[in-house]
């Protein structure tokens, strides 16, 4: 993907987040409960918005990506001292150390760490591998450049993840590998994953491009599967505006992945090693992160946890109160699971039990200074490329529904991640879907 069309691509996304959102006008409201919140007419009908935030303040609360004067001091120094390459090492050192990976590797994005991940298999053109559709792209497609053939697997409706059921039912005798995708900084159940892909020979993987500091039973996710990929493109998690890190178990997969996309490193590898003999060429990638990128993540990295945190008390203030509301859960999260936000704080609705549509309810919701929207992931399986069987090794099967995708993309809102403390604007957001649970039956019958 070029340049140009990740730019496009983030700001897509960022323009489909916004794209119900509204101005939130100047003051501070208390917290009302819910008997209040029945009394009050709903803005949308010409009461006063519940969310009087003021509207400056909510915009540098929910700014995306965060850099300040650290990391502006990191790239001037890096400018200043022209040691560029030195910060990939470093870098890589700093997250191998934090996701305690036996071997890591910077590479220039998402895209291309999945891309080495896939050239590491080593696998006979033919190999299926179990991967789902509800991903972005570069999770199922760049596994053409070796042959290898996606096979569509549904996500659980109450996760948003990877659904093991329909994995299950999906295994042929070609089926070699598996990719979990942690959807939203949510883990999949990592733990049931591994022990089938055992139980069968398969290889277990993840695309963690999502969840950077997740964690389940103590265990760094990336880290789980044979190999992984984060991804610090601009939105992530733990964003460097591009840049990517592949995960490995064994040096074995390392070597290979890294010699894939990095013509230098196979003279560093032992002689023993079946890559150290392409030294100077590589497999014929160039897939270096930019050390722009490596100074920015190690600068990150430093924030990653307390950030993390922070927005994870934000969600449980607000999202305490809203559980209480008919109709709103949040994915489930085993106890063993320790997850992150990506991208929003995602909310599972029921709009049977709430009475009324999800238009219906965003637009209230809108009306009252909530800045509250949906995001309809692409499911892969729909897309041209998937459907021409010339760029496959044998035709992906198309599968004629995934009802878990389906449910999950009709069936939820996102609500943005405050990166501040602010009680009163959590207060606020809840005071807002209190009010309009208790007139929904009026927003029916608009
Ligand atoms: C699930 C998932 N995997 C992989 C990627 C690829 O990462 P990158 O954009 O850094 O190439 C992304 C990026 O959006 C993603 O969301």
């Amino acid at each position: 993907m070029s340049t140009n069309q990740k730019n496009q691509q983030g700001e897509y996304l960022r323009r489909t987040f916004l794209k119900t959102g509204c101005a939130v006008v100047a003051g501070l409201a208390a917290p009302r409960s819910f008997g209040q919140a029945g009394t009050e007419t709903l803005a949308v009908h010409g009461g006063a918005k519940a969310v009087t935030f003021p509207a400056a303040r909510l915009a540098a609360l929910t700014r995306w990506p965060r850099y300040g004067a650290a990391e502006k001091e990191r790239l001037h120094a890096l400018l200043d001292n022209n040691n560029f390459y030195a910060e990939l090492p470093a870098f890589e050192q700093e997250w191998k150390a934090y996701t305690q990976s036996p071997f890591v590797k910077a590479h220039g994005n998402g895209t291309s760490a999945l891309t080495s991940m896939y050239f590491a298999l080593d696998l006979p053109p033919g190999s299926e591998v179990l991967v789902p559709s509800y991903t972005f792209f570069a999770t199922c497609l760049s596994m053409r450049f070796f042959g290898l053939v996606p096979v569509f697997v549904d996500i659980d409706p109450r996760t948003a993840c990877f659904d093991l059921e329909d994995a299950q039912r999906k295994l042929t005798p070609q089926t070699k590998a598996v990719v979990a995708m942690h959807s939203w900084g949510l883990p999949c159940e990592m733990d049931r994953i591994c022990d089938w892909a055992k139980s069968k020979g398969l290889i277990a993987l993840e695309d963690a491009a999502h969840a950077h500091g997740a964690s389940m039973q103590g265990r760094k996710i990336g880290t789980w599967g044979q190999m992984g990929i984060f991804s610090f493109q601009a939105s992530k998690v733990m964003p460097t505006v591009e840049g990517g890190m592949g995960m490995y178990q064994t040096r074995e997969y390392f070597e290979r992945a890294a010699a894939f996309g990095h013509y230098e490193d196979p003279a560093k590898f032992a002689k023993g090693s079946p890559v150290a003999a392409y030294a100077g060429t590589g497999f014929g990638q160039k897939y270096r992160m930019h050390p722009f990128a490596a100074a920015l993540g190690r600068q990150q990295l430093q924030g990653l946890d307390t950030l993390n945190a922070l927005v994870a008390k934000n969600v449980r203030a607000l999202n305490d109160r809203l559980i209480q509301l008919p109709g709103l859960a949040e994915p489930r999260c085993r106890a063993d699971q320790q997850r992150v936000y990506y991208n929003g704080n995602m909310l599972m609705v029921d709009f049977k039990k709430v009475g009324c549509t999800r238009a219906a309810l965003v637009k209230a919701l809108t009306a009252e200074g909530v800045r509250v929207s949906f995001w309809d992931y692409p499911e892969q399986h729909k897309l041209k490329i998937y459907a021409e069987a010339k760029w496959w090794h044998h035709p992906p099967q198309i599968p004629e529904s995934m009802p878990g995708n389906a449910h999950v993309n009709a069936n939820h809102l996102f609500l943005p991640l405050f990166y501040g403390e602010v009680p009163e604007l959590n207060a606020q957001y809840a005071a807002a879907f209190e009010k309009v649970w208790a007139k929904r039956e009026q927003l029916a019958k608009t």
